[in-house]
């Protein structure tokens, strides 16, 4: 399946959890996130990349370039200068490319080049330890040439400190409020003006964190002052400042602030030199407590500690779920690099990466990444649930987002947010049985406060009389299609889509309002489901597939015949997750997606792509044809999809779409995004660049993909009763396992699939007894289950 292609860049190690890049120039820079969850470095496959703590557009650390994806500088840099020659390069290789050899390799909290030149073989380390808030290098120098060699070794990085929107619009002003302080093996930077809007505004706060560089080796110079080390009319290529033996002596406030380190070594035959620095944030008081951690990062044995627990972090948190399928790419996916993009947008959003700038955690987003983080890390995924919960209002809307400094934010107008928190927090309730989280309180945005549940009901409860004339809920400004923003612009269009996702949450929702009591209200809902039901069916069928949505004026959207936008892929796909309509109908509407809207790389959000300007549909009509929602292959969409043929039984379906998703079976040259994690999409057939990659790493693909093999396709799904198992796998897979932690216990998973069937289960034994039905009960302790399932 893997092209040539993909693998001229790179490839996977052999249990998938490291991604080698095997050259300096794939076709874009390959990055990785490095992070505690709080400080966070975007760090590519040559050291490229910026850093913030938490929020990335008002707590900058290291400087993102203008043009990051372009140039990949600034860069986290070691330049090296043979003091006799007076050449100069890097261990990173970049930006100058010299280089006899080079790898660079990507894993879970770490990014590691190894490179050599001139008989100068180097190894960097970057990595984020757990409880640190700061990023490492750990570096190293060894000279394989025949004689002693005298060699400068600078380290750079760039600081852009605090509120990112108002440097980039407004930098030299801003670099006023820069200050630094600098100590024999340290600097200390801060902002003296700052505040947290994305526009001007009097203020006179200061920024509440400070940033530092330190390292473990005594420097022979140190210096803050970033044009002094440029110079003018040079950049990266050719600092000024190593043009001296020494840097200059240069401390700087009220200008861009860089740190740089310079040590003038000797290196014998054979000899390895290793140094560490430590660049990071805490807060700005002058304290014991920060003054100890950066002299503990004085300290080489402290990055060792560091290292070790950065690995035996991740080890851990992806201990509890381990897939085995006959396929080493799902394989791959699934037990490393699934999860690690997930943390990534779990702890994110749709914030920082080469692509995304402004845009934050957005509520409908961050449910759905604790969707995904639920069964690896329920405790986790409550902190992030107990956060989202104080962006609610008393009339049961939702911000349109949900940062992470707890800024107040505006209520949207969008009205699927608030059940995007619903399913999350029963997904929770699914996987943990915390019942009890159902009465915590939370303040609201307009003050006051409500319990979880009553926000859980609350979104839905907004939407019971919200009915068109086809009896469906109205779009407003749209719904998960943010860009099909004006079909209901005027007050009267209709969502299809919404009424089967209004469904779906309301059977979702079932459950846990009978067990604890709300009969009354559940009625209700039902009574609206019934409605919708009736809706879709009669209303929304066009013979072949379901309508997307109605206009202000009544016409509808996605319907056949239509030139351009005939058929939409989500009003097809929910249709069969929220069982809104008969069999016949759904897997109809299931043959039409992939008849009409099937790719090689995935579904089509919607199709023929739209190249026409329709003001009464909205943005994604002026989106180039083929690409974002108008008509790429849109992977989020596509991996719901996933889970609506696994829920259909057809397996071998199911896992053919999921493997053309996976970003390890693209073309590099074509896809050019990273091979190792899954984009927002890929252009679409009606682009002249089908397949090319846009909008890396941040993405709902993250978190649908990861549950669509776990839940759907492998098909172990938590439930109030128990766990159940209900696969839905190619008829090829003889075998495959998983371990599945659930509520303190472990279950090991073998499944035999003798016949190759592709979904049913004839009988399952837990613990060596056969148990009635396809569910495993609730555990009562915590021990190692084994439990074998034959299929038929
Ligand atoms: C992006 C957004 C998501 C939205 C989707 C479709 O992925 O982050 O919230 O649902 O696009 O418009």
């Amino acid at each position: 399946m893997r092209t040539k292609s993909s693998k001229k860049y790179g490839r996977f190690s052999n249990d998938g959890s490291e991604y080698i890049v095997t050259t300096p120039q794939p076709p874009r820079p390959w990055i990785n996130y490095l992070t505690n969850g709080d400080y966070c470095a975007l760090c590519s496959h040559v050291g490229g990349g910026f850093s913030f703590y938490k929020d990335h557009r008002f707590n900058a650390v290291l400087r993102r370039g203008r043009q990051q994806h372009i140039e990949d500088l600034p860069a986290r840099l070691i330049y090296i200068k043979d003091e006799d020659s007076g050449e100069i390069w890097t261990a990173n290789v970049h930006p100058f490319g010299k280089a006899d050899s080079f790898e660079a390799r990507h894993g879970m909290g770490y990014t590691s080049i190894a490179s050599s030149y001139k008989s100068i073989a180097s190894k960097v380390k970057y990595f984020v330890p757990p409880a640190l808030d700061a990023e490492l290098w750990d570096f190293a120098l060894t000279n394989n040439g025949k004689s002693s060699r005298r060699l400068s070794v600078y380290s750079l990085c760039q600081f852009q400190l605090g509120n990112v929107s108002l440097d980039e619009h407004e930098g030299t002003f801003m670099s006023l409020f820069n200050e630094s302080e600098l100590g024999p093996q340290q600097i200390v930077a801060r902002k003296k003006w700052w505040h947290p809007h994305m526009g001007w505004a009097e203020t006179n706060g200061i920024w509440a964190y400070r940033a530092f560089v330190t390292t473990s080796v005594k420097p022979d110079r140190v210096l803050s002052d970033q044009d002094a080390f440029f110079g003018p009319f040079r950049a990266h290529l050719n600092p000024l400042a190593l043009q001296s033996k020494l840097l200059p002596e240069s401390v700087t406030s009220g200008r861009e602030l860089a740190g740089v380190f310079q040590w003038r070594i000797e290196l014998a035959k054979g000899a390895t030199w290793h140094a560490h620095v430590a660049v990071g944030v805490q807060s700005n008081e002058d304290s014991e407590s920060n003054r100890k951690t950066i002299l503990d990062l004085q300290k080489a044995e402290t990055y060792d500690l560091a290292w070790t627990a950065t690995r035996q972090y991740w080890k851990d948190l992806f201990a509890g779920i381990v897939v085995k399928t006959p396929d080493k790419d799902i394989n791959a996916m699934i037990n490393s690099w699934n999860k690690y993009q997930l943390m990534i947008n779990f702890h994110f959003g749709r914030g920082p990466s080469y692509y995304h700038k402004g845009q934050y955690p957005a509520m409908r987003d961050s449910c759905q990444d604790a969707f995904g983080v639920i069964p690896i890390a329920p405790e986790l995924a409550k902190k992030n649930i107990m956060r989202i919960v104080g962006f609610f209002f008393r009339d049961g809307s939702a911000c349109g987002g949900c940062n992470r400094m707890a800024l107040p934010e505006g209520p949207s107008e969008k009205v699927d947010l608030p059940l995007w928190f619903t399913l999350a927090v029963a997904d929770y309730l699914r996987e943990t049985g915390d019942y009890a989280i159902l009465d915590e309180s939370a303040s609201l945005m307009d003050g006051g406060s409500s319990t979880v549940y009553q926000k859980m009901l609350g979104g839905i409860d907004r939407m019971l009389t919200d009915s068109g004339e086809h009896g469906l809920p109205l779009i407003g400004k749209g719904d998960w299609s943010d860009p099909a923003n004006m079909i209901g612009a005027g007050g009267k269009g209709e969502s299809v889509w919404l009424g089967q996702f209004l469904y779906y949450v309301i059977m979702e929702i079932k459950p846990l309002m009978a067990r604890r009591g709300d009969q009354e209200r559940l009625d209700q809902y039902l009574k609206r489901a019934a409605e919708l039901r009736s809706a879709v069916n009669e209303r929304c069928w066009d013979g072949e597939w379901f309508v997307r949505a109605f206009k202000d004026d009544g016409t509808p959207v996605g319907v056949k015949g239509q030139e351009e936008g005939s058929i939409w892929i989500n009003s097809q796909t929910w249709a069969v997750i929220s069982r809104i309509s008969d069999p016949e109908r759904l897997n109809k509407c299931m043959d039409s997606v992939e008849k009409h809207l099937g790719t090689k790389y995935g579904l089509m959000n919607l199709g023929p792509a739209y190249t026409k300007i329709d003001t009464t549909i909205g943005t994604i009509t002026r989106f180039p044809p083929g690409w974002k929602e108008n008509g790429a292959v849109f992977s989020h969409a596509s991996s719901f999809n996933i889970v609506a043929k696994a829920m259909l039984g057809r397996g071998g379906d199911a896992v053919d779409l999921f493997k053309r998703i996976l970003p390890m079976g693209k073309d590099s040259d074509t896809y050019l995004m990273e091979p190792y994690v899954y984009s927002q999409f890929c252009a679409g057939p009606d682009s002249k660049e089908f397949g090319r990659g846009a909008y890396h790493w941040l993405s709902g693909t993250g978190a649908w993909m990861f549950r669509s093999m776990l839940d759907y396709i492998i098909g172990v799904h938590p439930e109030h009763d128990g766990l159940r198992i209900q696969p839905a796998v190619a008829p090829s897979w003889k075998q495959f396992s998983v371990v599945r932690k659930f509520r303190g216990a472990t279950y090991r998973i073998e499944f035999n699939n003798p016949n190759g069937v592709e979904t049913g289960v004839k009988d399952v034994t837990l613990d060596g007894r056969k148990i009635a039905g396809n569910m495993l009960p609730l555990p009562s302790d915590t021990d190692i289950h084994f439990v074998t399932v034959t299929m038929g």
